[in-house]
């Protein structure tokens, strides 16, 4: 029996389920009966009272949740941060604990009214007093952290709350002394438990299963070296005995039916203040802007979600929301994180959707040097397909031959300030790279909804994947836009497959290119070489293109296709030399389109043309899509990716696959460009021509 702790509990006079707010409670109303809730209250009060005092707070009618005194506030030593309620359901009892604590001789810090934080019940102290545990996601909001550090001068270690059933961190989580944790993981984010894990040694983690976590086993009351909790597994008591704790089980199924136990009808209102240990907190806050169609084109949702569901919370600070259909929103919204790596995160995510830093916080990007050629900083800034500004010295400087998955190499000479996109192996030791997340800004186009409005005939292209039915009107707007381009003098790169030849669109391809529809094609050692095969054989990889059937020893056509073109030396030079004289490749050399075949480990041969040497391959390709109107991508998963990540945002893209999962990868840019057609590739190329050869008109008279 100590006297130095004392406990605060309230009797279960007006005790009842008559509302759901949290999980448990679904179903329960008025489900649990008061006698026995009287009777396991009691019997949890004597327990406690047998090894320490026990204060109570009288109850107030029409509050029946007023018996989970954890929720009341969060004590350190003669002071109290008072609980803001989240739910209306519970915010009447506020006062009624406010007034005990000033009875009681406590300094009462009050949150503002819109900032809920839910005591004790979302705040736990290492029972060595070293720092403050407190959960965040479900009743308490982020923002209140920092100010519970500051006004009980402690360190505050936010652990985030993931699974709707244990809204409270005392229902998943309970610190025991000698530094132990007693805790349900899955209840965490995967960022929270690495925390703890960082933070407890494993030999004192009681991680428990979710047999005992449903059954309220980290709701329990931690005394010396006892633990008073709801029923639970033997095993876990066993555990609990090995590190030296004794489990008093007492049951407590009428207070489960309201989600607590209990952790969660006691309050601890002695915590003694530790000399050394000092306000720390490591929640950030950064203001940004959002400007555009934030409602229409869902950015504000998807900005709002995505900070969440990275670990974050946030306030709209400001909503100015656009009157007329072709105005644009404005909002201000403000983002914290439990700390600087789970904001650099969120930030990333947002520059992405166009947020800028409020103009008052702008600051210039964070460079670093690159030590060594080809390797970036750590923390360097993973570029995306959106057109990009950093600023540096106070001025924002456009990021050229944007593309994703490169780094921002920064240059400064007397000329002025030049900043690059990268690919890793491309930075060399005289530049810096930008780190962080600071001064980046993604250049958005504000008339993008106009310019769907535009071309209304257009707008379910930016609708993602087209189903079966509607691919020939799909095939009819693409072959407006191709003719358009050409007609402009504009540039459409290909990127085509093996199967664009096995399925009969050699003929199709070869048309386009002939018709100047192509510019530049890209693919691999295998779409030239069925290409060629069937130019000069009849056959694509051995099987007769007009029969539909393999012929005797087709498979070897192949290789004798690349062996002819060996000999020459080259596709260009079979085709001078009259031995190539149809197909696509032949179509290139006639037209003068360029060609780049990337090589793979499984090519055969390889034709003389194919570059094996793959950075060369990739240099290549981003060269001839450089300035690309349009890239069609027929049947080639790799290439398609290949060519999808160095292609900036503006560009437009045609997947067309067979398989949903390739178009829906790839037409999923989250730009309103890319426009996905799930179809064999042959029939595809056929229903374009034939769409092209209909289009007597020239575009720009249709329109
Ligand atoms: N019905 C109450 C609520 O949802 C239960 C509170 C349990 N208290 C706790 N510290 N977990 O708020």
């Amino acid at each position: 029996m100590t006297d130095a702790i004392r406990i605060l509990m309230c009797a279960p006079d007006h005790y009842d389920v008559d509302y759901v707010i949290n999980p448990w409670m679904e179903g329960n109303i008025h489900k649990s009966s008061r006698d026995r809730a009287a009777e396991q209250w009691h019997k949890l009060y004597n327990v406690i009272k047998e090894h320490t005092a026990v204060d109570l707070v009288e109850p107030a009618k029409g509050w029946p949740d007023m018996v989970f005194t954890a929720n009341a506030g969060l004590v350190l030593g003669k002071t109290v941060v008072l609980s803001r309620f989240l739910h209306p359901e519970r915010q009447g009892e506020e006062p009624y604990f406010k007034a005990w604590f000033e009875e009681n001789g406590f300094t009462v810090h009050e949150l503002p009214s819109d900032l809920p934080f839910e005591g004790a019940g979302d705040a736990l102290f290492d029972r060595e007093g070293r720092w403050l545990w407190a959960g965040y996601g479900f009743r308490t909001e982020l923002d209140s952290h920092p100010l519970i550090a500051q006004w009980l001068d402690t360190e505050v270690l936010s652990l985030r709350l993931v699974d709707s059933r244990f809204y409270h961190l005392d229902t998943c989580f309970c610190p025991l002394r000698g530094g132990y944790l007693l805790y349900y993981p899955p209840a965490f984010d995967a960022y929270s438990n690495h925390l703890i894990e960082r933070r407890v040694p494993a030999e004192k983690r009681i991680a428990i299963a979710e047999p005992d976590a449903v059954n309220f086993a980290c709701n329990a009351v931690n005394l010396e070296d006892i633990v008073i909790m709801n029923n639970v597994s033997e095993g876990l008591k066993q555990r609990l005995a090995d590190c030296g704790f004794t489990a008093i089980e007492t049951p407590l199924s009428e207070f489960l039916k309201a989600g607590g136990a209990a952790k969660c009808l006691t309050l601890r209102t002695t915590e003694p203040i530790l000399e050394n240990v000092h306000a720390a907190v490591s929640v950030e806050t950064r203001t940004i802007q959002m400007q555009g169609h934030l409602l229409d084109a869902g950015t504000l949702n998807r900005a709002l979600d995505l900070i969440v569901e990275r670990g974050g919370s946030f306030k709209v600070l400001n909503f100015n929301l656009g009157t007329e259909r072709q105005s644009t929103s404005m909002a201000e919204v403000r983002v914290s994180a439990p700390d600087r790596h789970v904001m650099e995160n969120i930030m990333t995510d947002l520059i992405e959707l166009g947020a800028v830093d409020r103009p008052s916080e702008e600051k210039d990007a964070d460079l670093e040097a690159v030590f060594a050629a080809g390797v970036a900083p750590d923390d360097f800034y993973v570029t995306t397909i959106y057109p990009t500004e950093v600023r540096i010295n106070g001025q924002w400087v456009r990021v050229e031959q944007q593309r994703m998955d490169g780094a921002i190499a920064v240059r400064k000479t007397e000329n002025g300030i030049t900043a690059h996109c990268k690919l890793l192996r491309d930075l060399t030791t005289d530049e810096e790279v930008v780190v962080s997340v600071h001064g980046i800004r993604t250049v958005r186009k504000v008339d993008e909804r106009k310019k769907q409005n535009r071309t209304e005939e257009f707008s379910f292209m930016g609708a993602g994947v087209s189903s079966e039915r509607r691919v020939e009107l799909v095939v009819e707007q693409i072959a407006w836009e191709l003719r358009h381009i050409r007609d402009q003098g504009g540039k459409v790169a290909v990127t085509a497959g093996p199967v664009v030849i096995h399925t009969g669109g050699s003929q199709h391809l070869a048309r386009l290119v002939r018709d100047g529809y192509v510019q530049a094609l890209l693919g691999g050692n295998a779409i030239a070489v069925h290409d060629i095969e069937q130019a000069m054989m009849g056959t694509s990889l051995g099987v007769d293109m007009k029969q539909g059937v393999p012929v005797h020893g087709g498979h070897r056509h192949h290789l004798k296709t690349i062996n002819t073109v060996r000999r020459y030396g080259s596709i260009a030079k079979t085709v001078e030399a009259g031995v190539l004289n149809r197909g696509i490749m032949y179509e290139c050399v006639k037209n003068n389109v360029p060609f780049c075949l990337a090589g793979s480990i499984r090519d055969d041969g390889p034709l003389p043309d194919t570059e094996m040497d793959l950075l060369k391959a990739q240099n290549a390709y981003a060269e001839l899509i450089e300035g690309a109107d349009m890239i069609l991508m027929l049947s080639t998963m790799l290439h398609s990716i290949g060519v999808g990540n160095m292609t900036p945002a503006g560009v437009k893209m045609v997947c067309v696959d067979i398989n949903p999962a390739v178009v829906t990868k790839l037409s999923d840019r989250g730009s309103v460009e890319s426009v996905g057609v799930v179809t064999d590739v042959g029939l595809f190329l056929s229903l374009l021509v034939k769409q092209l050869d209909q289009l007597t008109t020239p575009y720009a008279a249709a329109v």
